[in-house]
């Protein structure tokens, strides 16, 4: 079977029928690494580039992982050493790349849009490992796959997004996902990060007391404070923020109910999360790291598919 789409640019973009797909094909790829020998020959003669524009630990390991294990080719570009600090523009960059025979593109950027404006000028597929505050598609499916296994299906499951939304792609890639495939979805935090159209635009609850969003749900995704994107104020200090939106293990305590605990990393303890939460019984941060092998394997595989037609 293949994916509907040549790219992945976006969960917004992607049918539920696609999600379905490749969360099917994630599992079958997560029982391969579970085996000794964990590499397949799939992806034998495909060639891949991963162009990280902006910092990442998970995203880019996880993704030269997954290409690894699916045997391709693949090259690295990090902005920090490359041409692109002497003023080479996005295109000029690609194309150079793609002249040395490049089949399928991995690109982190600081811009949102970016890898849509990639794909309307070179035929590689390509594959957003997150574009500015717009959208994380593989970190939306990695966390449904994750729940997925935790809870056993999605549709009906109630899932709060902490936290600062207003800044962050993994918030807009969930709320689309968890919404396409039937799970009901709340956002919490402070109303500053909070965009005030949110509610009504995509059909997801608001809740500004953090205990009263805990309450109501199944599982919590906890977001990190995004300071590098925000230029004003929001909220008065750090401190403060973890006092009224902190997920500590006293108030999950007083819930008397057990909620499943996520984080997309990098997680700023003492912040949004107390460390014994994220190290704690209810935690699944681990897994969610773990499973994103598996499904960046599921993307790529299913994408390879168009990008050899
Ligand atoms: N979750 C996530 O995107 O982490 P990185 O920024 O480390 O890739």
């Amino acid at each position: 079977m293949q994916l509907s789409t040549k790219h992945l640019l976006g969960i917004k973009d992607i049918s539920p029928a696609d999600i379905s797909l490749i969360l099917s094909t994630a599992a079958q790829f997560k029982e391969v690494l579970q085996r000794p020998i964990k590499k397949v020959p799939s992806l034998r003669d495909v060639t891949i580039v991963n162009l990280f524009y902006e910092n990442s630990t998970r995203t880019r390991m996880s993704f030269e992982l997954a290409e690894k294990r699916l045997s391709a080719d693949t090259i690295n570009f990090a902005i920090s050493s490359s041409s692109a600090s002497k003023g080479e523009t996005l295109l000029d960059t690609v194309n150079n790349i793609l002249s040395m025979k490049v089949d399928m593109v991995v690109m982190r950027h600081y811009a949102s849009g970016a890898p849509h404006f990639l794909s309307r000028h070179i035929p590689a597929a390509i594959i957003n490992a997150g574009d500015g505050i717009n959208e994380h598609p593989t970190q939306a499916l990695l966390d449904a796959f994750s729940i997925q296994e935790k809870l056993g299906s999605l549709p009906g499951k109630k899932v709060v997004l902490i936290g600062d939304i207003m800044h962050s792609r993994v918030a807009l890639s969930n709320i689309h996902l968890l919404k396409k495939m039937g799970a009901e979805v709340m956002v919490a935090g402070p109303p500053t990060l909070i965009p005030k159209y949110i509610g009504e635009a995509f059909q997801v609850k608001v809740e500004y007391d953090l205990k009263k969003a805990l309450a109501w749900c199944d599982v919590a995704n906890v977001l990190r404070i995004q300071l590098e994107r925000q230029n004003q104020v929001l909220f008065s200090s750090l401190r403060e923020y973890n006092l009224a939106y902190g997920v500590s293990k006293k108030l999950l305590d007083s819930l008397g109910k057990d909620i499943v605990i996520m984080h997309p990393g990098p997680i700023n303890r003492g912040v949004e999360i107390d460390s014994d939460v994220a190290d704690g019984s209810q935690s699944i941060i681990l897994h969610q790291v773990e499973n994103g092998v598996a499904v960046r394997m599921a993307v790529l595989y299913l994408l390879a598919g168009h990008a050899l037609d």
